[in-house]
């Protein structure tokens, strides 16, 4: 008589018993489980870029590594305590977020809705109703302002400026063309940094920091 190859093969392989096969069934399950939280903590809410550059609205985001000075910057700024207010910067508030100190509190100051998902943090700005800001922003109750205004013109500089010094103790960090530098002055008495921002995209535009005090960026 013949048999079939197939029946000799299954003789030798070896056969789990129920009992493992439900404890492996139950390792893999384990293992997957993990998997899938390592995933949801490396999605991270506050990374830059988490929301998508809108040009219609003039959005163009920093790289890390200038997000990351800018923030590290702000911080020693405002000193211990201390409370930043970011205007049409996101970036610079994301990456404050995503470092988790906890010796500052942060605004970020938006026109872009989707940045609401940030909760009481949000507050809705737009830079051509300079002043109508929510009561609870007190005049001269952050000790560093950071603002990248969305236009490189005289009026959106000069409404940003308005925002900036009615909610600025004293300090600012501005970030704009460096064809604005004599506006800035003017508007703002800040002066040109060494350090030069980069963006995630190469811009037309060469992009500079003003600040009126002695900051880290030089
Ligand atoms: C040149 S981008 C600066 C972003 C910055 N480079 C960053 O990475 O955070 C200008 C910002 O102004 C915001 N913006 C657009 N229209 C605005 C308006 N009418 N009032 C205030 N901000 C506005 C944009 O959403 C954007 O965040």
């Amino acid at each position: 008589m013949f048999r079939k190859m197939d029946d000799d093969d299954d003789d030798d392989v070896p056969q789990l018993s129920s009992h493992t096969l439900a404890a492996l069934q139950e390792f893999y399950l384990e293992q997957q489980q993990k998997e899938g939280m390592k995933t949801c903590q490396r999605f991270n809410k506050y990374s830059i870029g988490s929301i998508e550059e809108d040009w219609q609205l003039s959005q163009f985001w920093y790289n890390d590594e200038t997000a990351s000075c800018l923030a590290k910057e702000a911080v020693l700024a405002a000193g211990k305590g201390g409370r930043i207010a970011c205007i049409s910067s996101p970036s610079v508030y994301q990456k404050l977020k995503e470092e988790d100190g906890e010796d500052f509190s942060v605004c970020i100051l938006e026109y872009d809705r989707r940045f609401s998902v940030y909760g009481e943090e949000f507050v809705f700005y737009d830079y051509n109703h300079p002043l109508d800001l929510p009561e609870n922003l007190l005049p001269h109750s952050f000790d560093i302002v950071i603002a990248d205004p969305p236009y490189l013109s005289e009026e959106c500089l000069q409404k940003t400026a308005e925002t900036i010094k009615y909610l600025t103790k004293g300090k600012i960090l501005l970030c704009t063309g460096a064809v604005m530098e004599e506006q800035a002055a003017k508007q703002l008495g800040v002066k040109m940094c060494k350090f030069i921002p980069k963006h995630s995209r190469n811009l037309a535009n060469e992009f500079r920091c003003y600040v009126n005090y002695a900051s880290g960026l030089d």
